[in-house]
């Protein structure tokens, strides 16, 4: 994204600042649908950037949606999702969230425990319906190619494939569920074609297996995803000429005993992460006992995983100061305004001169950012959030405002929402 005029867009929506590029976001879902057999489907995990705008962009694209709360699924149904196209996942759902998936009748709601089945049995029974389901199963298996991983190893996340035997039997006496479909995600992150293809051919075993041991006419396979970016240097790009090759010849053994089944994976970060940058701009610039400070007006709490928060590897994101490319570089810390030493988006980074003024470019940010952020800490408004697509610029969220600290709260002393007493300006 080397051409956008990233100054005047800081000039005119001020900084820090998030900027998509729907162009790039909408040429990265054609490759990953490239690179899946023809009728498989893509499901867009909301999770990694939840804005309404490009939830929007996914469904004109056509895609299916995931999501992981009450928020996302009324987030995917103002973005015009069929209700037949949305599945629901996450280990802790709630009665109020249960009730609203059955409600708009979505497609599967994910169940990670065979006490969600049961409440989900006792809500659809009340309403005398009928909730599709799917299990998510957390396999014996797992791969080592995950940054992340989420079976084979134990987590919260789905049954325990020793206690699916029970539990599909269970499941599947339950007068007020329908169990569609097997669910598995075995991780995010993973940059290597050949393992994820192995992956993914342990699920679809699975699933034939489960389904012939339970007579379960299977109508739905999730096959979970994981596709993954590069970030640091040592990290290589996803072969997908090789990831394509393999999930054909894994279709050829499987789209037999798969046929009529809707199969469908789930991505959030292969979709996104290139496709967005954070700017901010560099406020001051410091020396402290031998080492640089680019101290600048965004950080981790507008992007966290710029500053390690949910990562295993302390690595640096890629990041450059706007128009300096080519130019000498040294080694700097990049930090934002909070009160804490964690606060350092850039560890040793290697940087152009820094000057109070620059702005600073971080890549691959458009996955797991500002939604991956602690925003509340220290009161900071929230940066605005951008999206060029086909030439024009849409604002998807306008910058806060410093007040919105206020949003919701009540006064101690009168009781009174601080919304209707908000009196001070300055
Ligand atoms: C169940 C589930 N689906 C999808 C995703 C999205 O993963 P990614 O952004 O790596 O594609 C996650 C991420 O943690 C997840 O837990």
């Amino acid at each position: 994204m080397n051409d956008v005029d990233y100054r005047s867009l800081a000039e005119q929506y001020g900084t820090p600042l998030y900027v998509y590029q729907g162009d790039k976001i909408e040429s990265r879902y054609r490759l990953l649908r490239s690179c899946l057999p023809e009728t498989f489907e893509v499901f867009y995990s909301v999770k990694c950037n939840p804005l309404l705008g490009v939830c929007q962009l996914f469904r004109e694209l056509g895609s299916g949606i995931e999501v992981a709360s009450l928020g996302e699924l009324r987030m995917a149904l103002q973005a015009g999702f069929k209700p037949g196209d949305i599945i629901f996942t996450s280990p802790g759902k709630s009665m109020e969230e249960l009730e609203a998936a059955i409600d708009c009748g979505i497609y599967s709601i994910n169940v990670e425990s065979v006490e969600e089945a049961r409440r989900i049995n006792a809500i659809a029974m009340r309403r005398n319906a009928l909730a599709k389901i799917s299990v998510r199963i957390n396999p014996n298996f797992n791969f080592s190619g995950a940054g992340m991983k989420m079976t084979g190893v134990p987590t919260q996340f789905g049954i325990d494939q020793s206690e699916m035997a029970e539990a599909m039997d269970e499941i599947l006496s339950l007068p007020y569920v329908s169990l569609i479909g097997i669910h598995v995600f075995s991780g995010t992150q993973m940059l290597n074609a050949d393992l994820i293809v192995r992956n993914l051919a342990e699920v679809m075993k699975l699933a034939v297996e489960l389904s012939e041991a339970h007579d379960l006419a299977l109508q739905f396979l999730d096959l979970g995803g994981g596709f993954g970016v590069p970030y640091f240097q040592r990290e290589q790009e996803l072969d997908t000429d090789k990831l394509r090759l393999g999930l054909s010849e894994l279709w050829e053994q499987y789209g037999e005993k798969l046929r009529g089944v809707r199969i469908g994976v789930e991505s959030g970060r292969f979709l996104l992460a290139e496709s967005g940058v954070f700017l901010t701009k560099v406020l001051y610039v410091k020396d402290c006992k031998g080492a640089k400070y680019v101290v600048c007006d965004g950080g981790s709490n507008q992007h966290a995983s710029s500053a390690f928060l949910g990562r295993y590897v302390r690595n640096n994101f890629p990041m450059r100061l706007h128009g300096k490319d080519g130019e000498e570089t040294e080694e700097a810390n990049v930090v934002g305004s909070l009160c804490t030493p964690t606060d350092v988006i850039g560890q040793k980074v290697r940087l152009a001169k820094a000057e109070a003024g620059d702005l600073l470019v971080v890549e691959k940010s458009g996955a797991y950012g500002l939604t991956h952020s602690p925003v509340l800490f220290l009161s900071h408004a929230l940066p605005a959030e951008i999206m060029i697509y086909r030439d024009e610029v849409h604002v998807l969220r306008e910058r806060g405002k410093a007040e919105d600290c206020l949003h919701g709260q009540r006064s101690l002393l009168t009781g009174r929402s601080v919304r209707d007493e908000y009196v001070y300006s300055i």
